[in-house]
């Protein structure tokens, strides 16, 4: 089996655009995509596996994986919400709510610990296997001097520590293995849309520059047991 990638939710705007990246310049290499959505209409050489990203989705479709022996040598695990129909980022104690908080940590924090708990077996058959989880520099309790957006900030931090622990024993079970929590910058995609009006000129990227930066940032990284937290200009964050 060719080494390949794998996109988890490849419905969303970054995600689109790191296919469409190794469409163009991977034509030897299998992409394998999970994601809510359907296959779109224009992706017919890709391995399209839909999901709820429920665990029990995660376990069949990492078993499927096993049993085809697919080799990952790159993982990005593109979920995350900021707002959807039912939450939105609260400015002020008044609005926290404790179903819209467990909606928010159940996508941004629980969900992508879940697929590295499946992946694991998987993973260690790549050698090295690289592996880039996308969480958000307002996930940084360091960095954090405005307040509000309760939820994603906090929903986050909280995925960067999961990621810390699935680390220090990935280190340990799967040590070929090197993963990142990688913030994009502000990227135009439908996350952003309604908080992009205030980005200054320049500072607004499109997904195409995002993708080609954490391709390439990934590319670079060596299996060595340690959490990194990268920009999307391969300058680490505070945690
Ligand atoms: N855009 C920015 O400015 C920005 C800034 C900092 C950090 N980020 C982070 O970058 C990542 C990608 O964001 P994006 O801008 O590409 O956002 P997007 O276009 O809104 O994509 C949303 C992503 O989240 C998944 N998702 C949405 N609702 C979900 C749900 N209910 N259950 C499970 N998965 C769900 C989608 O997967 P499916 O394909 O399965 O639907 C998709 O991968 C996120 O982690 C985001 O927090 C983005």
């Amino acid at each position: 089996m060719k080494n390949a990638s794998l996109i988890i939710g490849g419905h969303g705007g970054i995600a689109q655009a790191i296919i469409q990246t190794l469409l163009n310049s991977e034509r030897d290499k299998a992409i394998v995509v999970v994601s809510r959505g359907q296959r779109p209409a224009n992706a017919a050489d890709i391995d399209w596996y839909q999901s709820d990203h429920g665990e029990a989705s995660i376990n069949e479709i990492t078993q499927a994986f096993q049993e085809q022996g697919l080799v990952f040598e790159r993982v990005f695990i593109c979920l995350g919400i900021l707002h959807d129909d039912t939450v939105s980022p609260e400015k002020r104690l008044e609005d926290l709510n404790a179903e819209s908080l467990l909606h928010v940590f159940n996508i941004n924090s629980i969900t992508p610990v879940l697929w590295l708990k499946h992946l694991l077996p998987v993973l260690k058959n790549t050698d090295p296997a690289r592996v880039a989880v996308f969480s958000a520099r307002v996930g940084s309790i360091t960095d954090n001097h405005l307040g509000g957006w309760y939820g994603y900030r906090a929903s986050k931090a909280a995925l960067n520590m999961l990621l810390k622990s699935t680390a220090i024993e990935y280190a340990r079970r799967a040590p070929n293995v090197k993963i990142i929590v990688f913030h994009p910058g502000t990227t135009d995609t439908e996350l952003s849309r309604p908080f992009s009006q205030n980005v200054p000129e320049g500072k607004l990227f499109s997904p195409a520059f995002v993708a080609t930066q954490v391709i390439n940032i990934l590319d670079a990284q060596t299996a060595d047991g340690e959490l990194s937290f990268l920009d999307w200009n391969r300058q680490p964050i505070d945690w």
